[in-house]
This record gives structure tokens, C-alpha cells and sequence, in this order.
């Protein structure tokens, strides 16, 4: 009898951060048999962002194999053959229930278990769903949106609910993004989420104004300032007929979709790594408290070095570039080689109607604003500068072109004088394009 397979390499979890992680072990000389990744959804690792843009369109949506992982950041695509050819052992749809990072050994919903002597965790996210905050989901047609076969249940229900009424709840990148795509599906959309104003993590006031204002040119309604506390199902069907509100409203409602925040999954893992801001802690080259395991993505808290902070990001741009990172160590080490600790710059950025809008940076301190915020216009560009102890630190721009996007970046990145900020606001972004 042959000897249990011990894999060289294990990548738990088959989102974003594994196909870049695989790409990278490629790159960096892989032999066959050593690397495998093993995940819960049943494609290959696929850039997730899709789900809430073109994946829902009615019109030419995107579908796989279009955004299997690495097209996102302008790469190769990474279609399900290439784990194949390349002798990666891909584990589709294979849940793994437990972790036992003492034994390096993974077992799968299956009973089966999966050896290894490096374990990459890259579990990503999972949603916070409105019974998390007590309200009590007992119809039908509430949709969330995390994998694929979320955005499937969401895509039957737009089809027989043509130019339905759709309550979006949270006013946060998954309400912003899907209220847009639902009402280009022509539904009749109203969000509604607690805060002021949306997307509060991020938008000042300002910021947030053009995004609401446009909105509603578009038809979308929005409801601000309170939150959902129960739903009125149809008696004949189960399906959601009402939205009731804690100030008092009640919406009509055929599809309700709520993103109303992610927790990262991290419970595989309780006791047996150190946490940190929900997350599991890592250095600058993603290695956990425990030797051989990494955490990139989602999951990881790592030192954020040009703010000599801890943090966690959840966005698409620190998954791929983390999970990179640790394969280079990974390889390093191997060689007994060093290589740099891990230097972000923040980038997020959304993509919604014909808007596009690009951030860099921090926002912290003070803001000043330039350029277009109306709009009516016929093409808004606008931006703000976040300046704390005189120094720019972070930039936000929309509607710029690929030039004006690397500006930002690099004043982002160079944090450089402010100066007067009255110029600043006149000079707007040729201030950045002279960098
Ligand atoms: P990711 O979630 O991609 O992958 C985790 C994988 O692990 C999943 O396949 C999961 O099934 C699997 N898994 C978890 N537990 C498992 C277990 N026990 N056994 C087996 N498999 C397991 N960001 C951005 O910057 N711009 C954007 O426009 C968007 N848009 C966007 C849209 C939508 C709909 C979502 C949900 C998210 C975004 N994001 C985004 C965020 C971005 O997608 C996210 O930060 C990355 O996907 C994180 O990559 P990870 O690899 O960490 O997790
Ligand atoms: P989020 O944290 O961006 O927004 C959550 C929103 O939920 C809050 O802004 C608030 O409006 C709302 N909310 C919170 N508690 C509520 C309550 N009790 N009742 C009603 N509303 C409540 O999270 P999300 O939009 O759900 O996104 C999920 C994950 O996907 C995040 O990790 C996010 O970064 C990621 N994502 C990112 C992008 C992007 O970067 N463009 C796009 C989509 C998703």
C-alpha cells in the first residue's frame, strides 16, 4: 500500500486569493503533485467583483470562464484546465470541516483528509445576514450575495419577478452595486440602510451627495436613516409581499437584497492561531502564529506598514497582492532567501451605472474637494484629497482615466505637502498629474 499523500503546498479556500496564490507558485517553479487547493464552490477561482456588476446584467452579463482569476488585474485567465496541465490538484466543491494545524491535516465534509506541510488560509468572507441583527427572515425571495450560486438564486428570482419592486437593504458596496444593477434590470428599486448618508466607511458627505443625487436621477429611491425590522409575506405563496420599517413605513417588495456587511472565517481555526481585529494576525509576509500556515485575503490582519497600524481589508486588490506575498516568502524561505516585508497602499474602488470611481490611500483628517460634482453632467469627474498634519494622504477620483488613476496613486503613495489648501482645491488633479 502506497503512503498517504502529504501535498507540499495546501491552499484552503478556492476564491481570489488562491488563484493568484496558484499563479504566483507557478511563476515561481512548482512541480507537479505539490500544490493543492481546496474549496466549497464548485467553479475555479474567479474574480468575485463580477457577481455584482456585469454577472447580473440582462443584458451580454458576464459568465464563466470570462472572470476565472487572473483577467481582473489584466492577466491570464485560469480556467479550470489550467490547474490540470499545470498538476495542481483542485478540490471542487469539498467542504473542509475541520483544521487541525497540530497534525497539518484537513478533512472534508467527506470524512476525507488532506495532508500537508504549508497551509495557505484564504477563506475569504462570508455574510452577515438580517438575522444576525434579530430580524426575523421568514419569507421567501430574501437574497444575499457572496459565491456564485448566490448570484444564480438572485438572477432565477429577477427572471420571474420581471420589473418587479426590490428592496436593497444596507448602503454599503453591496447595496450600492446591486440597487444599480437591478434597476438596469428595470426593476423598481428602493434601498434602505441606518446611516446619514452612504457608504460611510469610505464617502465623506460630499462624496456621498453626487452618489445619492445621481441615483435618483436614475429611479432609484432611497430610504435613509432606518433600517428593516420585519417582513409581510404573501399568504398564498411565502413570498416577501412587504418590508416593514422601524420608522413606521412599510415597502412593497418582491425580491429583497440585503448586504448588510461580512465576518471573515476565521472558526476553523479558534484556539489554534492568534486573532487580531476579527481576523487572524500576521506579520508583513502573511505568516500566522503558528510555523507553515499563512493567511492572506480577507482573513489576514497584517501590519499596514505606511500607517504602522494592524489591519484588515476586505477588497479584491490586497487579496490577489497578499496572496502573492506569501508565496514569495513561501519560496524564499525555501531558498533561504529574505524578501521585502509587505508595503501596501490601500486601493478600493466600484464600478456602478456609467460611473467608475478609484480611492488610494487613508481617509483620515480633512478633506478638500475638486472638480464636477453635479449630476447632471454629462460626464462627472470629481475628486477629494484627505489631508492629515499637512500631508495628503489619501485621494479619491471618479470618472478618471488610466492616467489620472496612477496619479492619484502616486500622490497617495508619496503623501506628499499639501501646502495651501485653497490652491489645492483649484488645482484639483492637475496638482496630482504633476507629480
Ligand atoms: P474569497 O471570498 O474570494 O474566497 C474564499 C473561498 O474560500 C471561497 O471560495 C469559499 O467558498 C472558500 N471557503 C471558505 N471556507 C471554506 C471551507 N471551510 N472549506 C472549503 N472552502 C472554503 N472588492 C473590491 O476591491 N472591489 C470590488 O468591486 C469588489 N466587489 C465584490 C463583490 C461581491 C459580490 C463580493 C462578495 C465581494 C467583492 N469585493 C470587491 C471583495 C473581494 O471580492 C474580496 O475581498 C476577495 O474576494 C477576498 O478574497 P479571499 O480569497 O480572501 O476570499
Ligand atoms: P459593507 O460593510 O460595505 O456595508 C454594510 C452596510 O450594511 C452598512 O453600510 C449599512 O448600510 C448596512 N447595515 C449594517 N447594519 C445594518 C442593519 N442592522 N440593518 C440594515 N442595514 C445595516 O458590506 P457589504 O456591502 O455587505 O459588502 C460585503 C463585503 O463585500 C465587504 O467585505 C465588502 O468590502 C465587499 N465588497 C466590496 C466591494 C467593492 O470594494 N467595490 C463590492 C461589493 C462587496
Amino acid at each position: 500500500e502506497s503512503p498517504e499523500k502529504i501535498f507540499k503546498y495546501a491552499i484552503l479556500g478556492g476564491g481570489v486569493s488562491a488563484g493568484y496564490a496558484a499563479r504566483e507558485f507557478r511563476r515561481q517553479g512548482l512541480k507537479r503533485g505539490e500544490l493543492a487547493i481546496v474549496s466549497r464552490e464548485a467553479a475555479a477561482p474567479y474574480e468575485r467583483p463580477a457577481l455584482s456588476k456585469a454577472y447580473l446584467f440582462q443584458k451580454r452579463p458576464s459568465r464563466l470562464p470570462d472572470f476565472h482569476v487572473c483577467v481582473g488585474s489584466g492577466g491570464q485567465r485560469l480556467r479550470r484546465e489550467w490547474y490540470r496541465e499545470n498538476g495542481i490538484s483542485l478540490f471542487l466543491n469539498t467542504e473542509i470541516v475541520r483544521a487541525d494545524l497540530a497534525s497539518k491535516t484537513l478533512t472534508t465534509a467527506n470524512g476525507r483528509t488532506i495532508k500537508y506541510q504549508i497551509l495557505i488560509i484564504g477563506t475569504g468572507s462570508t455574510v452577515l445576514k438580517l438575522s444576525d441583527f434579530g430580524v426575523e427572515e421568514n419569507v421567501k425571495n430574501i437574497f444575499y450575495l457572496r459565491e456564485i450560486s448566490d448570484a444564480d438564486k438572485l438572477i432565477e428570482a429577477i427572471k420571474t419577478k420581471r420589473k418587479g419592486k426590490a428592496v436593497i437593504v444596507g448602503g454599503g458596496y453591496i447595496g450600492l452595486e446591486v440597487a444599480a444593477a437591478m434597476r438596469i434590470n428595470n426593476f423598481d428599486v428602493t434601498m434602505v440602510y441606518p446611516e446619514k448618508w452612504c457608504l460611510p466607511r469610505l464617502f465623506t458627505p460630499k462624496i456621498a451627495s453626487f452618489y445619492e443625487n445621481y441615483y435618483d436621477k436614475k429611479g432609484v429611491k432611497i430610504v435613509k436613516g432606518t433600517t428593516v425590522i420585519g417582513f409581510n409575506a404573501n399568504s398564498s405563496n411565502g413570498e416577501v409581499k412587504e418590508v416593514r420599517l422601524k420608522d413606521g413605513k412599510v415597502l412593497q417588495a418582491d425580491i429583497v437584497v440585503a448586504g448588510v456587511g461580512a465576518r471573515p472565517l476565521t472558526s476553523l481555526f479558534k484556539g489554534q492561531v492568534e486573532e487580531e481585529k476579527g481576523g487572524i494576525k500576521t506579520d508583513g509576509f502573511f505568516r500566522t502564529s503558528v510555523s507553515d500556515v499563512y493567511a492572506v485575503g480577507d482573513v489576514a490582519a497584517f501590519p499596514l506598514k505606511m500607517c504602522n497600524e494592524m489591519r484588515r481589508l476586505e477588497h479584491v486588490d490586497h487579496a490577489r497582492k497578499s496572496a502573492e506575498q506569501a508565496v514569495r516568502d513561501i519560496k524564499a524561505s525555501e531558498n533561504g532567501e529574505l524578501i521585502e516585508e509587505y508595503d501596501y497602499l490601500p486601493y478600493f474602488y466600484s464600478r456602478v451605472f456609467d460611473l467608475s470611481w478609484k480611492f488610494y490611500g487613508e481617509n483620515v483628517g480633512d478633506t478638500v474637494i475638486f472638480g464636477d460634482y453635479n449630476p447632471l453632467s454629462k460626464e462627472p469627474k470629481f475628486g477629494t484629497y484627505w489631508i492629515h498634519k499637512g500631508k495628503i494622504k489619501g485621494v479619491f477620483l471618479e470618472g478618471g482615466n488610466a492616467e489620472e488613476s496612477e496619479a492619484i496613486a502616486k500622490v497617495a503613495r508619496a503623501q506628499p505637502s499639501a501646502g495651501n489648501l485653497e490652491e489645492l482645491a483649484k488645482e484639483g488633479l492637475s496638482f496630482a498629474l504633476k507629480m
